[in-house]
């Protein structure tokens, strides 16, 4: 027996089913399979140019020592212009941290408001890590589930329903991972005159896809300005920019919580790559205009969500909710359930169906389980449009034949 033990919050985590994918899908091709993955979450496309020429000139100036906590002041007086001009809202320096990624910017975001047995409320379906951080955190994550009939987003009476004197955070992502789904301003507005009510609670609003939208954008501080005060805008540079690797996000709201988390990162990360904030700089400060690559970009998604949205609607016993912003669909499967599909095989869960899909149409999907969302699976199309139409090929072959 090993004398060793891992700490107690490890066992309160769910391995991610995207990576798992991942690994799945590695591990076919390993075998020569020829596997198409749907599972990727980040765009195909290359970081642009002016981006990488940024990078490689602060490697070539030895921009290569450490920076302040969240980042130098320069950069953070350019993402608080950049965000204060999307949201109608004016955000000084101090009230911005640049972190790794919006993954580390939510994560700090968490450590800083929550304490064990405080609640976060969730809309399901949800990305992953929202609620294994809130979990590290020692929180409780509170899921609100929103049906595919409300076009998967929750109604200010079931958030309402949730808050309790525990609540302590509301985590808004429009649009949606796994979804697409972009809340309107009306539902957004509904939204906040619940949270209105309730001065202790924090909206975290992720709006990393926030560039990547094929319907009018209602961005929640446009909507709520009034809750600028109880509002954290989490973004980065890694979905609108093809910036992943990079790892540039940022959080930007109240300068006490932002003092709080860059307390935080002074302990743990202090900041993101020097290099990555110098290469990001200039997409932030406007003197690189980036919208003709983030339009390009758009454009390209725009026709493959067609194009999939199209085919997948084609199958029977498939239907879907035209996703709206993002780059996945999240089609409703619990018509293919109990039946035996033209692969031989009778799925009666997604997770099921995932996996046949996998093994029998050598496609690489990942299950709305995984999302908090039993009976829909997630379908990333930030992929080739070749590659979609190949893909979808053979999962119409798997299930009608
Ligand atoms: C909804 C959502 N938020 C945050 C992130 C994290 O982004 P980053 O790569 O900037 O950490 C992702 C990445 O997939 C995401 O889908």
């Amino acid at each position: 027996m090993r004398s060793i033990r891992l700490s107690e919050r490890l066992s309160r985590l769910t391995p991610s089913a995207t990576t798992a994918l991942g690994g799945k899908v590695a591990a076919l091709k390993a075998q020569g399979i020829n596997v198409i993955s749907f599972g990727a979450g980040e765009p195909d496309f290359a970081t642009p140019d002016a981006i990488k020429a940024a990078g490689i000139h602060a490697i070539e100036t030895n921009q290569t020592k450490y920076t302040p906590i969240g980042g130098p002041a320069e950069l953070r007086k350019a993402v608080a212009d950049h965000i204060g001009a999307d949201c109608g809202v004016a955000f000084t320096a101090n009230q911005v941290s640049v972190t790794n990624g919006a993954k580390e910017a939510l994560f700090l975001a968490f450590l800083a408001l929550c304490d064990a047995g405080d609640e976060v409320i969730i809309p399901a379906p949800y990305w992953v890590s929202y609620v294994d951080q809130a979990k590290i955190a020692g929180a409780t994550p509170v899921i609100v589930s929103a049906t595919a009939e409300n076009g998967f987003r929750i109604t200010a009476a079931q958030l309402a329903a949730a808050i309790t004197p525990k609540t302590r955070v509301f985590m808004l992502n429009s649009p949606s991972n796994p979804t697409g789904a972009v809340y309107s301003a009306a539902e957004l507005r509904a939204i906040a005159d619940v949270i209105k009510a309730h001065p202790q609670i924090v909206v975290m609003s992720d709006e990393i896809y926030d560039a990547i939208v094929y319907t009018p954008y209602a961005r929640w501080l446009r909507v709520a300005p009034d809750l600028i005060d109880q509002t954290l805008v989490i973004n980065g540079a890694s979905k609108a920019f093809a910036m992943t690797g990079w790892r540039m996000g940022f959080v930007v709201g109240p300068q006490f919580i932002i003092d709080a988390i860059k307390g935080i990162q002074s302990h743990s990360t202090s900041h993101t790559s020097s290099i990555t904030q110098a290469a990001a700089l200039p997409a932030y400060d406007g003197s690189i205009d980036m919208s003709a690559e983030v339009t390009k970009m758009v454009q390209a998604f725009r026709q493959r969500r067609d194009v999939i949205g199209e085919l997948l609607s084609s199958i029977p016993g498939i239907t879907l909710n035209v996703p709206e912003g993002a780059f996945y669909v999240f089609p409703d499967i619990r018509g293919l359930l109990g039946k035996k599909l033209a692969c031989g095989v009778t799925c009666t869960t997604d997770d099921e169906f995932a996996a046949a899909m996998l093994e029998h149409a050598h496609i690489g999907i990942v299950s709305g389980s995984a999302f908090g969302a039993p009976g829909f699976v997630r379908m990333s199309y930030a992929t080739s449009m070749e590659l979609i139409r190949e893909g979808m090929a053979r999962m119409s072959k798997a299930i009608v034949g």
